[in-house]
């Protein structure tokens, strides 16, 4: 494997900064400063970033989960809150969360120990987009409905061109679907309270070709051969 891949796999940086480290001097394999591009490792090559033993991932796991409301996107909390963490821990090996949802948000979250997919499917010049489902408070106007898709200020940012439609009426309110191409600090609830409607429900239900489908909340299911290859095409 390139030595900038298992360094990215790791979960250190994503290629371009692994190159980087190589290139300035930071990397050894075998207690060897490597700056070579392209340097293949070997089964069993010890590698070090900056001193410290970077081991190897060698069986990688992707998986989504359909987070539940009152989880945190995190792997751990000092404040002992339920983290989204303790529903895969019996994956078999420790898988991260891939973006974040809001401790109040639920849906695909997607999870793996291959930093380096996680890096790229963060990085915005991919511009993957996620879709998601919203409760919003009262009546969504075809204006707002046009001024959401073109972009809205969320304090200081304009958002991107986005996908908006309304879906139907839920007694006073209104069930809309929104696809967005960033991620940006709680985006869609920014997006709806810039327009004048509360985000009441919100649930993130695809990322690119990855769909939650039937999962039910607080489960998890592996990824499809083709889920992966799509996160490996980005
Ligand atoms: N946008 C939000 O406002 N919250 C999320 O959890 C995800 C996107």
């Amino acid at each position: 494997m390139r030595l900038n891949k298992y360094i990215a796999q790791a979960g250190i940086a994503s290629r371009r900064k692994a190159d980087q480290l190589i290139e300035n001097g930071n990397v050894k394999v075998n207690g060897v400063t490597v700056k070579e591009m392209g340097f293949i490792t070997t089964e069993g090559d010890v590698v070090e970033v900056n001193g410290v033993v970077i081991k190897p991932v060698t069986k990688m796991e992707y998986i989504i989960l359909n987070k539940p409301k009152g989880y945190l996107t995190a792997m751990s909390d000092d404040r002992e809150r339920p983290v989204v963490a303790d529903l895969v821990s019996d994956v078999g090996t420790r898988v991260f969360p891939v973006g974040r949802l809001d401790f109040d948000t639920t849906g695909l979250l997607i999870m793996t120990n291959d930093g380096d997919v996680a890096n790229r499917l963060a990085h915005p010049s991919h511009e993957v987009v996620k879709t998601y489902r919203a409760l919003v408070s009262g009546v969504l106007s075809p204006e707002r409905v046009a001024k959401l898709r073109k972009g809205v200020d969320i304090g200081g940012y304009i958002t991107k061109e986005a996908y908006v439609k309304v879906i139907k009426q839920v007694r006073k309110n209104t069930l809309v679907e929104i696809g967005i191409h960033e991620g940006k600090n709680r985006q869609v609830r920014k997006m709806f309270a810039a327009v004048g409607n509360k985000v009441l429900e919100l649930e993130r239900v695809s990322i690119g070709e990855i769909y939650l489908g039937r999962l039910l909340q607080g489960h998890y299911r592996k990824l499809k051969k083709e889920e992966i290859d799509f996160l490996k095409s980005l």
